[in-house]
């Protein structure tokens, strides 16, 4: 069958971080590895009597097609989100999408010719590079420290392979849990006008913010010539599968989306958006958002302590400031990769760092996630996990 296959598909790869999560179902296993939001944070019983409802009241409405930009009083809901990000926009300035994972695949089929840059963050998501390279694109990764994108990096990187975007996570990035500095995005829009390439800002975590005084301010409230290609999702704070993300982006570029997206599926899932509507318009978001982060927190806390009691001296990590990973940066030596069959048959799994990295580094480091376990299960969980790295009891 391979003669049948596109030039693009035939460059497809498979998320090693998919492939890799299937092995971890065993319940005796403690898990750090799976990226998902916690069900404990779904309001179930909420969501389904919305359903209920919209499906017998709404139904011509919530079960037909709709408009390929989205549910208009969705939109100008979603419009006032970005708003209080310092985002600039109306609800026309919107195109709803099948979560922002369709946004990347959108933008990607929208911008990218077989051979264009891409740069992106060192380490990065791993749905993001896929989408990149789904269309034969070229990715050139960008240093990072713990204030973000590293501009001396970029100007360097972008200088060299002349990129057509910059993909980047600044509110507590995936995989990092970093969350980029004002002054840096600055200098990453300067640099980016300097040599003439887009950003994609994703932002699906900035609202999971667990400590006073974190600067989230959307990169795009400083975008003054239009190159930031925004992208929010409601799957962080509500329900990965209601599927609902957005894209604000200049209007030249929203025209050719909304053409990418009649192609990819006419329009989002209608019942979903209802769902997310209903939900919404009824002033539920902030409370819901407050239960998340406050859900979070505590366990974000429990992994940061007994992190400092078991990892002290012998790793670093990230701190978690929001979003749902702490990341490991282990000695030199140690191949975080290769140890993963002896964590799991020691009762604990993490995903390993380096599929997150495009220029194959970072082989000493972890993506430990805070969301699955309960306090207990944590605190059991990283001392397995110092038994492994270190034989120690
Ligand atoms: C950085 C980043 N972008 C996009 C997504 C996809 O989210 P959605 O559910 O909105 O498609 C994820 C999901 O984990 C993510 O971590």
């Amino acid at each position: 069958m391979e003669r049948f296959l596109s030039r693009d598909a035939q460059n497809f790869r498979p998320s090693a971080i998919r492939a890799f999560a299937k092995l971890i179902n065993d319940p005796t296993v403690i898990s750090f590895a799976g990226g998902s939001p916690s069900p404990e944070t779904f309001p179930t019983e909420r969501i389904a009597e919305i359903a209920g409802r919209v499906i017998r009241e709404r139904s011509s409405v919530a079960l037909q097609y709709g408009p390929t930009r989205g549910l208009p009083r969705l939109c100008d809901f979603v419009a006032g989100v970005c708003r209080s990000r310092g985002i600039e926009c109306s609800g026309a300035d919107v195109l709803m999408t099948t979560g922002s994972q369709q946004a990347l695949d959108l933008i990607a089929h929208t911008l990218l010719d077989p051979g264009d840059v891409v740069l992106v963050e060192l380490p990065t998501y791993i749905g993001g590079t896929s989408s990149f390279y789904v269309r034969s694109a070229e990715m050139a990764g960008v240093a990072q420290d713990d204030d973000g994108i590293v501009p001396e990096s970029l100007a360097e990187v972008a200088a060299r392979t002349k990129p057509k975007l910059l993909y980047t996570i600044p509110n507590f990035q995936n995989p990092s849990g970093r969350l980029m500095t004002q002054p840096r995005r600055a200098e990453v829009l300067r640099i980016a006008a300097e040599h003439d390439f887009l950003v994609i800002e994703d932002d699906p975590y900035g609202e999971l913010v667990y400590v006073a005084g974190a600067d989230t301010l959307a990169m795009k409230s400083r975008d003054v010539d239009d190159r930031v290609i925004y992208l929010g999702s409601f799957s962080k704070v509500l329900a990965p599968g209601l599927r609902c993300g957005w894209i604000v982006a200049a209007p030249e570029l929203m025209a050719k989306f909304e053409i990418a997206k009649q192609a990819a599926d006419l329009c989002s899932g209608m019942l979903d958006q209802s769902i997310v509507d209903e939900f919404t318009n009824a002033g539920e978001l902030p409370p819901q958002i407050e239960k998340v982060r406050a859900f979070y927190r505590e366990k974000r806390a429990t992994m940061l302590a007994s992190l400092d009691e078991h990892f002290y001296a012998r790793a670093t990590w990230t701190p978690a400031d929001g979003g749902l990973f702490t990341f490991v940066t282990l000695a030199d030596d140690i191949d975080a990769g290769a140890l993963v069959p002896r964590a799991v048959s020691n009762g604990v799994a993490y995903v390993p760092g380096a599929p997150f990295f495009v220029d194959g580094s970072g082989r000493n480091t972890m993506r430990l996630a805070f969301a699955k376990e309960n306090d207990e299960r944590i605190r059991e969980g990283i001392e397995r996990l110092a038994a492994v790295l270190w034989h120690v009891d």
